[in-house]
């Protein structure tokens, strides 16, 4: 299994391309089961999980086809053969279950696997679920597979989320696109992965008021057609190397970032003092003195990501002063805790906040990677620390960042992938 070698105490400097969003290609490429007709997508980022989604929906009878040579554009369409997703792909990647809502929609049935937990929690789906049902769909659990049914269309309703939850909103957003009559989402999710979803459903046909709130109002047609559309750049990467620019206390530029998804990102970087300023085509991020401690609190859009929590920490673990972490969205997501502290950090989990004591340097250690974030967090540590680090496990890192040595090492990092 390949691992990520960094020897650090490198400042960086340069500029790294962000690529397209993961979180919004993928329920963009489940969006193409709600027509016959060709989705054409572009800035598709080069990611184990849109490969493992690509297969999802060709079983599903979806022809996947990349249109260029470096498989940025996509083109998906086609009939709907097999209704079945099956448990070796959805345990793979939990997103696998976007497919319910539009196949829900699109045919009337669906037999999806139970995503079941991960590590960084239980991430239950009763929301997708109970939501669907309000729309007329009948669901019995067998053998681990939900399996789902409604007699001719799914119906609009009124569905207030009791919290808010990104996936359930974007399976629900599909669903009600093809239903029969209004249905108004309520507490909704936010996220801009939602907002660039809602904009392509449009572009095939669908009715959609109140994008970008909390209240989506979706007047269901009888049937969507093809689009083309392109994804939003991955304000995640965005911020992971935003953090790999400020804890090795150098600068670079982040092409194609938009600093506009990057509210309570930038605001905690500012405020432990990086500079980040909007530049022409991205965003630049700069370390000019030493990082200060901050409060971090994850909350969903425009609240800080809990997909970004991870990072920070590790910034904020070489920061001057104390910071406190508060992870409000997953349970279990202190997993690159102990990990840190093997490095040097001083990290104390105290139920669902730590506490992080700055300490003026970190020491390389041979690390193990939890989850995908963790694993940036890991790499960031290395960058910063004395002598070399080894991420192990780093086929979490490559779900979701495209080419993290070559962008790093452009920038003038000492990284290198070791495949065993
Ligand atoms: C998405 C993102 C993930 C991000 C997360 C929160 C994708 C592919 N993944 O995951 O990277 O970390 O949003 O920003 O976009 N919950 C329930 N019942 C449900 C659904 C969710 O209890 O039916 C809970 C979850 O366990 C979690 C919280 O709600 O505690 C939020 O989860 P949700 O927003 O649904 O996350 P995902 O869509 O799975």
């Amino acid at each position: 299994m390949d691992s990520i070698r960094i020897r650090g105490g490198r400042p960086l400097s340069g500029e790294i391309p962000i690529g397209g969003a993961k979180n919004a290609a993928l329920p963009l490429m489940a969006a193409g089961l709600l027509t016959e007709q060709r989705l054409v997508l572009s800035n598709v980022p080069r990611l184990a999980d849109i490969k493992t989604m690509g297969a999802l929906l060709s079983q599903h009878g979806i022809a996947v086809e990349k249109q260029d040579n470096a498989g940025r554009v996509l083109s998906l369409g086609g009939s709907i053969t097999n209704t079945e997703a099956p448990y070796d792909i959805v345990r793979q990647m939990r997103a696998s279950f976007l497919v319910l809502g539009p196949l829900m929609a699109r045919v009337g049935e669906a037999r999806v696997s139970l995503p079941g937990g991960c590590e960084i929690g239980a991430r239950p789906v009763d929301l997708h679920i109970k939501g669907l049902e309000q729309m007329g769909a009948r669901f019995d659990l067998q053998g681990g597979y939900i399996d789902g049914r409604v007699d001719g269309r799914l119906r609009g309703a009124k569905i207030v989320f009791p919290f808010v939850s990104v996936g359930a909103t974007e399976n629900l957003l599909m669903a009600a696109s093809l239903a029969e009559g209004r249905t108004v989402l309520a507490n909704a999710a936010r996220e801009p992965e939602i907002g660039d979803l809602a904009v392509c459903l449009v572009a095939m046909g669908a009715q959609i008021e109140g994008i970008g709130s909390d209240t989506l109002t979706i007047e269901g047609v009888p049937a969507l057609h093809g689009a083309e559309h392109s994804i939003i750049p991955d304000r995640i990467e965005t911020g992971s190397y935003a953090c790999a620019a400020a804890i090795s206390g150098g600068s670079v530029f982040l092409r194609h970032a938009r600093l506009e998804h990057l509210g309570a990102t930038i605001r905690v970087m500012r405020e432990a003092g990086v500079e980040v300023t909007e530049g022409d085509g991205g965003v630049m991020v700069r370390r000019l003195n030493g990082l200060h401690g901050a409060d971090v609190m994850t909350e969903p859009y425009p609240g800080f990501p809990t997909d970004m929590q991870a990072q920070f920490m590790a910034m904020l673990s070489v920061a001057e002063g104390a910071s406190m972490v508060t992870e409000t969205i997953f349970e279990n997501r202190f997993m690159h805790v102990p990990e840190l502290n093997r490095m040097g950090a001083r990290i104390n989990v105290h139920g669902s906040s730590a506490i992080v004591r700055g300490v003026p340097s970190l020491s390389g250690a041979p690390v193990m990677a939890s989850d995908l974030r963790a694993s940036l967090s890991l790499i960031l540590a290395g960058l910063a620390a004395k002598g070399e680090t080894v991420v192990n496990r780093v086929y979490h890192l490559d779900r979701g960042y495209e080419a993290v040595e070559q962008k790093l090492a452009a920038c003038g990092a000492d990284i290198e992938r070791v495949s065993r």
